[in-house]
C-alpha cells in the first residue's frame, strides 16, 4: 500500500497516463459500440450499470444464500464487500497499467472503480450506523483504540475515501493543482486501514465465495503496489520523500496487524475459557 508507485504519478505527471501510450495507438475496445473512450458518456453509463449490477449481486448473495430474508445485514455486508472489492480493483489497475503501459490509455477506469467503491462503502457505513448501532453514532466510538475496536480503522479509512471521492473530478484536480496528488496519496493509508478493519471486525463472515473474491483482489492489489513501490524506490537508493512515507505505511500496517492479531487471540481464548467454565457449571 505504499506511496509513489502509481504510473500516473511517476511517468506522466498526474492522472493522465495517456501520455504513456504510443501515438497513433487505437485501443482495441474502441470497436465496441458503447465504447469510444473512457471519458465518453456511453462508457460512463455502462460502467455505472456494471457497478450497480455488482452491488446488486453481492447483496442478493447475502440475502438469498448467507442470511436468508435478512434485508438490513445483507445490505450492510453486500455493500461492504462490493465497495472494498472495487477499491482493491482500482488499486490493482494501477499496477496493471504499469506492467502493460499500453493499457494505461484506460486510466480513467481506475478513478471510476475507486469512486464506485467509495460510494458503495458509504452505503455500508450508513447501514452499519442505522442497523448495527441503531443510529447511535457515539456507540461507534465506544472505545477509540483500533486494536480493541477495529471499527476505528474503518472510520479512519472512510474519512479519507470521502475526501478523495469529493476531489475526484477533473475540476477539483485543476483547482488543487499539485496538492491533488498529495491528498490522493492518502489512499494507501486508507487502504491499509480498510484491510485491518475487515480482517478484525468480522473475519468469520469472509469465509464464503464473496469474501474469497475480496481477499483475492485485495491480495493482488497489495502485491502489485508493493512490487511497484520497490521497483520505483530501489533504483533511487531509497532516497525519495515518498520512500519514507511508504515505509511508514508498511510499518503501520504490519505492527497493527500483529497487535490486533495478539489481541484477537486473547479475546478468543478468554471467550473459550468462559464457555468451558459455563459448561462445567451446568454439568
Ligand atoms: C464509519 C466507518 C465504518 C463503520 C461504522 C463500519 C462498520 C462495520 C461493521 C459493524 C461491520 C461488521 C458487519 C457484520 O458482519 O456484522 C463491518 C464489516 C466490514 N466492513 Fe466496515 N465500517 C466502516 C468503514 C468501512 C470501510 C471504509 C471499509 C472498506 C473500504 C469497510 C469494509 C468492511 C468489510 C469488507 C466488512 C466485512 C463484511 C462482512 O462482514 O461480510 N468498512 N463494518
Amino acid at each position: 500500500m505504499p506511496v509513489d508507485m502509481d504510473p500516473a504519478h511517476h511517468d506522466s505527471g498526474g492522472e493522465t497516463p495517456d501520455a504513456r501510450v504510443p501515438s497513433g495507438h487505437t485501443p482495441p475496445l474502441s470497436q465496441i459500440p458503447w465504447y469510444r473512450d473512457t471519458k465518453s458518456w456511453p462508457f460512463f453509463i455502462v460502467f455505472c450499470l456494471a457497478a450497480l449490477l455488482f452491488l446488486a449481486l453481492e447483496i442478493a448473495y447475502q440475502y438469498y444464500v448467507l442470511l436468508p430474508g435478512i434485508v438490513t445485514i445483507s445490505l450492510l455486508r453486500g455493500a461492504a464487500l462490493a465497495g472494498t472489492t472495487l477499491i482493491s480493483a482500482s488499486l490493482f489497475s494501477s499496477a496493471i497499467f504499469k506492467w502493460w503501459p499500453k493499457t494505461a490509455i484506460h486510466w480513467r477506469i481506475r478513478r471510476y472503480l475507486g469512486v464506485a467503491g467509495a460510494s458503495w462503502i458509504t452505503l455500508h457505513v450508513i447501514s452499519a450506523v442505522l442497523w448495527q448501532f441503531n443510529g447511535n453514532i457515539p456507540a461507534v466510538f465506544y472505545i477509540f483504540n483500533p486494536i480493541k475496536n477495529p471499527i476505528i480503522y474503518g472510520v479512519a479509512a472512510f474519512v479519507i475515501y470521502v475526501i478523495m471521492m469529493l476531489t475526484s473530478t477533473d475540476w477539483a484536480m485543476r483547482l488543487l493543482g499539485r496538492h491533488w496528488k498529495t491528498i490522493h496519496r492518502f489512499v494507501y493509508f486508507a487502504f491499509a486501514s480498510s484491510i485491518l478493519h475487515f480482517l478484525f471486525t468480522a473475519p468469520q463472515n469472509l469465509l464464503n465465495p464473496a469474501g474469497y473474491l475480496l481477499l483475492l483482489v485485495t491480495g493482488l492489489a497489495v502485491t502489485g503496489q508493493l512490487y511497484w513501490f520497490m521497483r520505483t524506490v530501489a533504483p533511487k537508493r531509497f532516497a525519495t520523500p515518498g520512500t519514507l512515507v511508504g515505509f511508514l505505511i508498511i510499518v503501520y500496517f504490519v505492527s497493527m496487524l500483529v497487535l490486533s492479531s495478539i489481541h484477537k487471540r486473547q479475546v478468543d481464548r478468554a471467550f473459550e475459557n468462559a464457555s468451558r467454565s459455563e459448561t462445567q457449571l451446568m454439568q
